[in-house]
């Protein structure tokens, strides 16, 4: 399933990444987790969507410090995007995480041409910073990234009905 997502070539363009096995995935876990543990967290929920998965958001890269992290997320397939399920699942994730985790922002850094991705942090409340310093080539292109920054008082209200797996009642039943 990841390795189909990370397939995808507005995934690649949109994390500037090339594709990976599963193989590759499954051999990078243990680098993943070793992150995580030095980092102190790194929370990866799976999306699901009309009852099947349909991508990923995740929290990395923490600053105890400053209690911040940064926020990621794809929608594997170009049928399932601009349906509002990014915008519905960042905005559920986050108004988990903050509380949770502690956080006192969370830092978006999209390709500064990446329009669906802005306009999907903007629609959450995230403010536009500046363009980040640092620039990256990818495939002969240089790709620069747009500082944003979320902050929980800025979250919209979840989508009624949009609920983590855990929030369920025990039989209670799930969406279609
Ligand atoms: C970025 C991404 C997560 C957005 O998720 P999504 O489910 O498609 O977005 P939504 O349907 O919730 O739309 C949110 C906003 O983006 C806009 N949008 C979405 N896709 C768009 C497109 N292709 N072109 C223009 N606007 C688009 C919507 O109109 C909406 O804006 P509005 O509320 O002002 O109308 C998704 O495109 C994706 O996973 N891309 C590949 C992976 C990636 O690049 N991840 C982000 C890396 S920073």
């Amino acid at each position: 399933m990841y390795a189909e997502w990370w397939s995808d070539p507005e995934v690649q363009w949109g994390f500037c990444a090339e594709p990976r096995s599963a193989d590759q995935i499954r051999s990078a876990l243990p680098e993943l987790e070793s992150e995580a543990r030095s980092a102190g967290h790194w929370t990866e929920l799976v999306i699901e969507a009309d009852g099947r998965p349909v991508g990923s958001v995740w929290v990395s890269h923490w600053d105890l410090d400053s209690a911040s992290c940064e926020l990621n997320i794809l929608i594997g397939s170009p049928v399932d995007r601009g349906r509002g399920i990014g915008s519905r699942a960042l905005t559920l994730f986050a108004r988990w995480a903050f509380p949770r985790m502690g956080l006192r922002r969370a830092l978006l850094c999209p390709r500064d041409d990446h329009y669906p991705a802005i306009r999907t942090y903007r629609r959450l409340g995230a403010a536009l910073g500046d363009i980040a310093p640092d620039v990256m080539t990818w495939r002969g292109e240089v790709a620069c990234f747009r500082e944003m920054e979320l902050s929980p008082e800025m979250l919209p209200p979840s989508h009624p009905g949009d609920r983590l797996l855990g929030e369920y009642r025990p039989n209670e039943k799930r969406p279609p």
